[in-house]
């Protein structure tokens, strides 16, 4: 069996020196794995540059050769994909394993399903309890034939079609991994695929898709909702892809930094797409000092250098109607609102139930192990904060139930917290930020392998 990597994350000496310094953070996830597989449908050579080598991206990397695109990594750290063209994938020879990424099996079965192959996918086991049938269901009506494992799970044998059918598909949650599915698998359907959302939900993809040449509008419904429409069989064309620094990743140094006394850091190159970015309103309202520098744009998306300093922070009620604008980031705010005058109050959040693990109790267990006072809700969380100063037990090493960002919001929290925090399960950061502890320490953190 293998070993659980635990990891000690001490507090800052008092000393008030806190964190210092410019870092940048991987690239970001979700358009990583966008980018790569844009890339597999050209014929021809595209470039990424600041691609994610997180565990989670080098599974769709490998999930792609599978399906016959070169994909390789230069020594200058600059990958290139050479694709088949839209409609163009070969069927893989063997079973697709997708390791921990939701991500990357979610859009690659929207990709087979308008293939006329046969695909089979699994994962690792936090993976296969996750659900599919939100991507199986409009798939289904594509036309693409699905075999999976009882309650819609992996493993998954997806039977493709090469007459998919466009359709018309309402959300039935705010969702971009749904959305990007059903709008991968339009890329290889004739006429238009659409799309619409009544909570809009991160748009890297229609970025990407107008990026590499393919027709997308998006307009407003009557009602509001966003309604994206997709020319399906488009001639797509190699491309240049500048991959952003990953904000939910920096969210995690961002915390760091607002907790630690005496930190300024400034964290350069972060992507800022608006509908990733509401943790920094959120963190704004609570009264962090978060500073946006040299704002400029690449393939559509936002980027700015953010400046960080260390300040007291009030607990908030969020609005709800921010949670997909920052889903991934609710962790990581629950560990800082342990440290804030007040209560902090999170509705709206049942999605995070069905994360890499489910984030609303794993944070309520890891809080409550250590002494915060929290009260878990159905859809919810609410935090109770410690004005500056967050309780710990000695004898305590959080579960992380195997989660990356559940890892990461405890080693924050063990950063500014009254003594040092012991957190299991720390190898899964290497799905989204290989050298996390490396990057934190060199800003003047202490987070070291526990022996
Ligand atoms: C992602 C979408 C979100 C997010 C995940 C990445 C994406 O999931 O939580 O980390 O890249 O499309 P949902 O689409 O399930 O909300």
């Amino acid at each position: 069996m293998s070993t659980v990597s635990v990891q000690i994350a001490h507090p800052a000496p008092a000393t008030g020196a806190g964190l210092r310094g410019a870092i940048a953070v991987p690239g970001d996830k979700s358009i990583s794995h966008r980018a790569l597989i844009l890339g597999a449908l050209c014929v021809g050579e595209s470039t990424i540059h600041g691609l994610l080598e997180g565990q989670d991206v080098l599974a769709t990397a490998q999930a792609l050769r599978a399906y016959g695109a070169h994909v390789t990594r230069g020594e200058d750290a600059i990958w290139r994909v050479n694709g088949l063209g839209v409609g163009g994938l070969m069927a893989p020879g063997d079973v697709l394993d997708l390791g921990n990424s939701g991500t990357g099996v979610r859009l690659l079965l929207g990709l087979a399903a308008s293939h006329g192959l046969t695909s089979v996918f699994t994962g690792d086991a936090s993976l296969r309890q996750r659900p599919m049938q939100r991507v199986i269901t409009p798939l289904q009506q594509m036309g693409a034939r699905f075999e999976a494992a009882a309650g819609g799970r992996l493993p998954i044998t997806v039977i493709g079609t090469d007459r998919a059918m466009p359709i018309e598909y309402r959300l039935p949650v705010a969702s971009a991994q749904i959305k990007s599915a059903v709008l991968l698998a339009g890329l290889n359907a004739p006429g238009i695929t659409t799309v619409v959302e009544p909570r809009p939900s991160r748009d890297h993809t229609e970025h990407l898709l107008r990026h590499f040449g393919a027709e997308v509008e998006v307009s407003t419904d009557a009602d509001g909702a966003r309604r994206i429409a997709l020319t399906g069989q488009p001639e797509l064309r190699p491309q240049i892809v500048q991959v952003p620094g990953d904000p939910s990743s920096a969210a995690f140094p961002i915390a760091a930094a607002l907790l630690v006394p005496g930190s300024d850091i400034t964290i350069k190159d972060v992507g800022l797409n608006p509908l990733r970015a509401a943790l920094l309103d959120t963190l704004r309202d609570m009264g962090a000092e978060i500073t946006e520098q040299n704002r400029r744009r690449h393939q559509g998306e936002a980027i700015a250098d953010l400046r960080v300093r260390a300040g007291p922070l009030r607990g908030i009620e969020v609005p709800p109607e921010r949670a997909p604008a920052m889903i991934d980031e609710y962790p990581v705010l629950a560990a800082l609102a342990a440290f804030a005058d007040g209560p902090t109050v999170m509705r709206g959040i049942g999605e995070l139930r069905v994360k890499e693990s489910d984030r609303i109790t794993a944070m309520a267990n890891g809080l409550g192990a250590l002494g915060v006072t929290v009260e878990e809700l159905e859809d919810g969380l609410i935090v109770q904060g410690g004005n500056g100063a967050a309780p710990v037990r000695d004898d305590v090493c959080v579960d992380t139930e195997m989660d990356h960002r559940i890892a990461m919001s405890f080693l924050v929290y063990g950063l500014g917290a009254q003594g040092p925090v012991r957190v299991a399960g720390c190898e899964m950061i290497e799905t989204s930020f290989p050298g996390f502890a490396a990057l934190m320490n060199g800003l003047g953190g202490r987070i070291e392998v526990a022996s």
